[in-house]
């Protein structure tokens, strides 16, 4: 009889000091010192920085995260080095051309239409005018200056920079030159074997965005 009573009790003694935690009150701190810090609201006045706000601006020169610059300055000159020597860093592969013509898709084919010749439904509703075909000889694009075109837009074609991420925009590249090559009834050509080595082109920080 004398074990049980004492089980007993500790179970009514833990009952006692447990029974009156409330559920919805905060618990005892005990030397809350750096329990809770003194929060700050964003954007409110403050003497803490010198512009009399909480919320400071990003150091000058911070770049978003992944976000790489585009060296080819939104004019003639920045167009025409991009057609020049401006080249495709993504590996020639099934995959990625089916990408690209899937974007072309969403995005291009309204104006420039499925095959590239320039007569999208847009076009042929007359919403659109001087869409060229991409076998324009006066124009002779490469793929620098799609890329730079689809980076920056031209005259009455805009910019997909905040559509597409650089990978994208390269893949899209991809399937305009092969429209192009099939324009000129060229032959395909063969997709790329050593699609590492190509990889290998892009610095740490691309690949980051690239893979996205
Ligand atoms: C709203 C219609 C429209 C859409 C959509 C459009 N384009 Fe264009 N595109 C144009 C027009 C118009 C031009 C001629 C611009 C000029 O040189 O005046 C053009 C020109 C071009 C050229 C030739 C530029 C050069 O170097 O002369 C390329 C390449 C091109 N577009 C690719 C694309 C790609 C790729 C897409 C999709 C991401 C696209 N376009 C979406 C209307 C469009």
């Amino acid at each position: 009889m004398k074990t049980p009573n004492k089980y007993l009790l500790l179970i009514l003694t833990l009952g006692l000091i447990t029974g009156c935690a409330d559920d919805n009150e905060r618990n005892y701190q005990y030397f809350p010192d750096m329990y809770q810090s003194q929060a700050y609201e964003a954007y409110a006045e403050s003497e803490l920085f010198p512009n009399q706000t909480t919320a400071l601006k990003p150091a000058e020169g911070s770049v978003k995260r992944g976000w790489m610059p585009f060296e080819y300055a939104d004019n003639e000159e920045g167009y025409q080095r991009a057609k020049k020597e401006l080249e495709n860093p993504v590996p020639y592969t099934e995959e990625n051309l089916l990408k690209g013509e899937e974007l072309y898709g969403y995005y291009c084919a309204i104006c420039h239409g499925d095959k590239g010749n320039g007569k999208g439904w847009l076009v042929q509703q007359e919403k659109v005018l001087g869409v060229p075909s991409y076998d324009d000889v006066g124009r002779a694009i490469t793929s620098g200056s799609t890329y730079y075109v689809i980076y920056h837009g031209r005259n009455l074609m805009g910019s997909y920079a905040s559509q597409m991420n650089r990978k994208e925009m390269w893949q899209v590249t991809q399937y305009v030159m092969k429209l192009k090559r099939e324009l000129e009834d060229k032959d395909e050509l063969p997709f790329d074997k050593d699609t590492i080595k190509n990889k290998q082109l892009f610095s740490t920080s691309d690949k980051l965005e690239l893979t996205n």
